[in-house]
């Protein structure tokens, strides 16, 4: 069988190489204005789509633990300790900083940006773009969201962000424009593209500082009255840079940048038919607030755990492990790696025990599900599932789907005349499941990337519960054979006691939007 390539490879290789590298970003990027970023969230979908059959029906790999996770008894102890919020840290969002904002007087120019990647990357991007314009006094035109070649989806910076909130929640701090004054309506993407620019900005070193920006762009808007940066993914510096600066980051990501009013809309009709389901069937016009239920009567009723699943043939080939699929998926799999690394993922040179006892294997639907069932989650747990397609389809979810009979998604969930605005745009589509993931009771992200990091940082911030899945420990216990359902659920509880949302204060080089202590939370 054919792989058929509709793109160029590079985005899954370099995607992969990213996933390799997280967090450290890789700064090669290609093409006239710095394609080829895929975002974390993606995955070669576009070749994921089996049009032939490349796996027998993937059969449960740890059928044991599967029968006594379905057996499984949860007493009302665990399920309460379980749902209980976070206890409150010393740890609060900070308030508006100590300095009062302040408008420069007069703008320098206007700076200009290019985001690649997927939405969770590109919402970085329009975080450090402020804080450039800052930085520089300039004027922030919106930011230009490429078309990412994996995701395919032309939504503009107003299509998702609400941009008169956002301007708005801002405006004490910098000016932003929609769109550039006529003298300079020359600066396009398409200008950019075509030609080498003296108002292009090409070579901002990854994570570049304050000072960088002063001495080699500030130039730039000075002379020219504007500059456009691009590529600008991942561009400036987590570490010496003024408080205020950092502050300023933090407003963005978590004050500023709100979905339009139809993605929070359809997010909040999903949240509520989770919160209230025995109204969902009715879809769109169905009243559920006049249906409510007693919510209180059990534990956990009422409540609601997001899956964050990113499983996709990208991800499984580059691993190198062995997902069950048998021979025919092996064969998929180490022609695909052959066919886009050529050699170069050198995870193949190990065997599945090796990486599995590394925590290298990306968890499977059934090995999630036997972590949630071994965490104490019963069969009644609403699970939502904030998932693109999975390599495998229904037949590799429907392990998952036997532990968590109340599974949902978007699809089940509204009609689809509701998804009729969202429909096959993947940065809509991702937003929804951010919101719906941001108003969970608990987010469980069993897949690292930009999406992952992004509801890690923010579920922080508000101090809301998000369970981070242990590889390496879930590797070696997937790995022992012998060990007994109660053995295995101890180990996962003990392993798990630490990795349930609480405050990891930010470590030098790493993000602020992922780890968003000391930066964005002060001490109460
Ligand atoms: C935690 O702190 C917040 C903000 O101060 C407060 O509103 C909330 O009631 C506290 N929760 C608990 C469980 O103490
Ligand atoms: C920006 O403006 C502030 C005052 O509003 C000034 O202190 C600072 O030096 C200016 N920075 C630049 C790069 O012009
Ligand atoms: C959960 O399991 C119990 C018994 O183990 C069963 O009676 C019940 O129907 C199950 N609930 C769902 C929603 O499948
Ligand atoms: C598997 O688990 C059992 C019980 O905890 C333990 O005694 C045994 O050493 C483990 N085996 C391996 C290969 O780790």
């Amino acid at each position: 069988m054919v792989v058929q390539f509709q793109f160029s490879p590079r985005g899954g290789a370099l995607g992969a190489l990213l996933l390799l590298l997280l967090p450290v970003f890789l700064p090669t990027l290609f093409s006239p204005l710095g394609h080829a970023s895929p975002s974390m969230y993606s995955g070669l979908d576009v070749m994921t789509k089996p049009t032939f059959q490349e796996w027998n029906v993937p059969k449960s790999k740890h059928l044991r633990l599967l029968k006594s996770a379905l057996q499984r008894q949860t007493s009302e102890g665990e399920l309460s300790d379980l749902w209980t919020p976070l206890a409150n840290e010393s740890w609060k969002p900070c308030a508006e900083s100590s300095i009062a904002p302040s408008l420069p007087e007069k703008s320098e120019g206007f700076i200009q940006v290019f985001l690649d990647g997927g939405l969770n990357q590109q919402r970085m991007g329009i975080c450090d773009a402020v804080a450039v314009a800052k930085i520089l006094n300039a004027t922030l035109v919106i930011p230009y969201l490429e078309v990412n070649p994996v995701w395919r989806d032309s939504s503009s910076f107003m299509d998702i962000f609400d941009v008169d909130h956002f301007i708005n929640v801002l405006k004490d701090d910098i000016r932003i424009v929609k769109e550039l004054p006529s003298d300079f309506s020359w600066s396009t993407r398409e200008y950019y593209a075509t030609a080498i620019r003296a108002t292009r900005v090409k070579t901002a070193p990854v994570h570049a500082s304050a000072n960088w920006y002063l001495e080699n762009v500030l130039p730039l808007v000075q002379s020219y009255g504007i500059a456009a940066i691009a590529p600008f993914s991942h561009r400036l510096t987590f570490d010496n840079l003024p408080m205020d600066i950092q502050r300023l980051r933090c407003k963005v990501n978590f004050q500023a940048l709100v979905f339009v009013p139809h993605i929070r809309a359809l997010g909040d009709a999903l949240v509520s038919r989770l919160r209230y389901p025995s109204s969902k069937s009715g879809g769109a016009s169905t009243n559920y607030l006049q249906e409510m239920p007693d919510v209180n009567d059990k534990q956990g009723a009422g409540k609601f755990v997001v899956l964050h699943l990113r499983f996709d043939k990208d991800m499984a080939a580059h691993s190198a492990c062995d997902f069950g699929g048998g021979k025919a998926e092996k064969l998929a799999l180490a022609k695909y790696r052959q066919v886009i690394w050529q050699g170069r993922v050198l995870n193949s040179q190990f065997t599945d025990e090796e990486l599995r006892s590394q925590g290298r294997c990306p968890l499977t639907p059934e090995e999630i599900g036997l972590l949630l069932a071994a965490l104490g989650f019963d069969n009644n747990t609403r699970l939502y599932l904030a998932s693109h397609k999975v390599y495998g389809g229904e037949a590799r979810i429907a392990t998952l789907r036997k532990v968590f009979p109340l599974m949902e998604d978007k699809k089940s969930l509204a009609s689809s005349e509701e998804r009729a605005q969202i429909k096959g745009k993947a940065s809509l589509l991702a937003a929804v499941d951010y919101y719906v993931s941001m108003h969970s009771d608990i987010f469980v992200s069993a897949s690292p990337g930009n999406m992952h990091n992004a509801l890690v940082g923010h579920r922080t911030y508000e101090n809301l519960k998000t369970i981070r899945p242990s590889m390496p420990l879930l590797g070696q216990l997937f790995l022992n054979k012998t060990l007994s359902w109660s053995e295995f659920q101890q180990s996962v509880v003990k392993g798990h006691e630490n990795r349930q949302g609480q405050i990891r204060i930010r470590k030098p080089k790493q993000s602020i939007y992922t780890y968003p202590a000391p930066d964005c939370m002060c001490q109460a």
